[in-house]
């Protein structure tokens, strides 16, 4: 038996051990999944504690970022987000640090068929939820990235930061109206039912596509507003919190287990 888990604080809520415990099902990995809550003070203590015996981990808020720095090795999409959210203890006992939220939001958008290739994409907000998710939108070879936030600067930073690896650019959003092909909404502004003031040119209809990191039971106040100005589609990010548990159980076991039924029937439990 090998043992998993997800850490974070709180962490009752977390819909990962189910996630993995299906993927395990469906794969006849043996394998247990729990959640792991540390204490606000007390993360590396509790790594430590837990892979003495511990194979992989997923960490979630708000350690992340103490998770990147904890880490012994860091893949290069961790190191471009600065935050890990999946650990592997490696043969010799040191832990992998990787970030699979990026891949996560990448291979939801392909499974429903929307290319990222030579598109114009708009993100919306710059912290962390962002960052963490630049580095693979950006392989996938887009036209360009504009990444607008309230605060303008941390845009700009963010912008810099990965020009390196595609065409970026950073604004705020009183600055934008021309129509693009992909928004993706990145901000936390939907948790206390807020909108960014975006111009409804930004939307093309029956065209642009866009994508709410955020999920619910209903359709999230952002995916409203988009469907409002007629967007070709809408989707939202409970595919993107599926595709990035597949990817981490991947990085465990070298089984790559099929998304799409855990995803249907996460949906139907929302
Ligand atoms: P996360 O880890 O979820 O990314 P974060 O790092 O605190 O959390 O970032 C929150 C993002 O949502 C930021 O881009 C923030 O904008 P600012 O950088 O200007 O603060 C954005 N955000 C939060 N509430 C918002 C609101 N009401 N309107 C617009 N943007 C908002």
């Amino acid at each position: 038996m090998n043992y998993y888990g997800v850490f974070g604080n709180p962490i009752a809520h977390s819909k990962s051990p189910l996630i993995h415990r299906l993927f395990a099902e469906q794969t006849g990995q043996q394998i247990s999944y729990e959640p792991l809550l540390a204490a606000l003070d007390g993360f590396p203590e509790a790594v430590t504690q837990f892979f003495k015996a511990g194979s992989g981990a997923n960490v979630t808020v708000p350690f992340k970022e103490q998770a990147f720095v904890l880490a012994d090795q860091l893949s290069e999409r961790a190191l471009r987000a600065k935050a890990v959210n999946t650990l592997k203890k490696l043969a010799d006992g040191r832990l992998l640090g990787d970030n699979t939220d990026g891949a996560g939001l990448v291979n939801d958008l392909l499974n429903n068929q929307v290319e990222l290739a030579k598109k114009n994409i708009l993100i919306l907000g710059a912290g962390g939820a962002v960052r963490g998710v630049l580095e693979p939108l950006l392989a996938q070879h887009p036209a360009e990235v504009c990444i607008a936030n309230r605060t303008v600067e941390k845009a700009e930073q963010l912008a810099r930061e990965f020009a390196d690896l595609g065409p970026m650019t950073a604004c705020g959003y009183d600055w934008i109206d021309a129509p693009v092909d992909i928004i993706i909404n990145g901000t936390s502004a939907s948790l206390s039912g807020e909108l960014p003031p975006l111009a409804s040119t930004l939307i093309k209809a029956k065209h642009t596509i866009c994508y709410d990191m955020m999920y619910g039971r209903q359709t999230t106040i952002f995916n409203q507003w988009a469907q409002s100005q007629d967007a070709a589609r809408t989707l939202d990010g409970l595919g993107m919190l599926v595709e990035q548990a597949a990817e981490a159980f991947y990085l465990w076991t070298g089984v790559r287990p099929n998304p799409a039924p855990v995803l249907q029937q996460l949906r139907a439990q929302l």
